[in-house]
């Protein structure tokens, strides 16, 4: 299987709520490596910018005023089939779907505040790591 890496946010109802280690002891539990992190806070450019492709939805201000209403955790995570591991154990976008265990079951509140984002494919995984990291921010082991 192809080890692959993931781009993983801890939005900021997780981060107000302190359960950036109860997000990421999850992440490790399932496998994954952390080999990249960063505590910051996004301008609405930048929310903006990273959810560009949902500008025509209904819920995009929304989003983007949730997204800037506090710091996020970002980090890259690598393993075996990351993108789809990382997606397993987020759980389904809106948390009264997500099945028991998983985080956005754990920590999230609804479909908007739902504790964390991961990349959804190769390409878009690829893109949204550029959008934090440098390359040589990134310990690969
Ligand atoms: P995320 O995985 O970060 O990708 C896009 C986000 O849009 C998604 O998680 C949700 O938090 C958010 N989202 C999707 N649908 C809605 C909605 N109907 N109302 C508010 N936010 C939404």
């Amino acid at each position: 299987m192809a080890i692959e890496r993931t781009l993983s946010i801890v939005k900021p109802d997780a981060v107000r709520k302190n359960h950036i280690g109860g997000v990421l002891a999850k992440l490790e539990g399932a496998g994954l490596t952390i080999i990249g992190a960063k505590l910051i806070k996004l301008s609405q450019e930048q929310a903006g910018a990273f959810y560009g492709v949902h500008r025509e939805r209904s819920f995009f201000q929304e989003l983007v005023d949730f997204m800037t209403s506090g710091p996020i955790m970002v980090q890259v995570l690598e393993g075996e089939n990351a993108i789809l591991r990382n997606r397993e154990v987020m759980g389904a976008t809106d948390p009264a779907k997500a099945e028991a265990g998983t985080i956005r079951a754990e920590y999230g509140a609804d479909i908007g505040e739902n504790a964390v984002h991961g990349s959804d494919a190769p390409d878009t995984a690829r893109t949204e790591i550029a959008f934090f990291f440098a390359e040589s921010e990134l310990q690969s082991r």
